[in-house]
């Protein structure tokens, strides 16, 4: 009896990490696919690269924040002419993964 929920409680935890590592996105793909996004929002130096043009800091932002402002923008429930084009050809894992990465980075 012990020894089946021993094996019942590996199970759990394999489970458990499976499903973390699903839902949190790959935090290397979002690394590439964020290389585009960095023109604008200047994620390496935290600074944007034109002056004149103000954008939000992206990175170190909470990736529930961040995968909500990019589907408010894929869906066009959340207006910019500019971040609508953006997420309009990302799909749900490459915004799960641009999540992941982002708000990995220490602000
Ligand atoms: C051409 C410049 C430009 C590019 C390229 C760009 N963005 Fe943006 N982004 C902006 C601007 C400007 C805003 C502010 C829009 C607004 O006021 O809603 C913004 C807003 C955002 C926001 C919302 C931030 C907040 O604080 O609410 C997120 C998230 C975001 N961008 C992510 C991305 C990602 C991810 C990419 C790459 C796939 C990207 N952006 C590429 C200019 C850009």
């Amino acid at each position: 009896m012990a020894r089946l929920q021993w094996l019942g409680l590996i199970a759990a935890a394999a489970l458990a990490v499976a499903g973390g590592a699903h839902a949190e996105g790959d935090k290397a793909a979002g690394r590439k696919l964020v290389y585009t996004c960095n023109g604008c929002h200047g994620v390496v130096g935290y600074e944007n690269v034109y002056p004149s043009y103000p954008v939000p800091k992206i990175a170190g932002q909470n990736a529930q924040y961040i995968t909500a402002a990019l589907h408010g923008y894929k869906t066009g429930e959340r207006k910019h002419p500019t971040m609508n084009a953006q997420a309009e050809s990302l799909s749900d894992k490459d915004i799960a993964d641009i999540a992941a990465y982002l708000s990995s980075i220490a602000k």
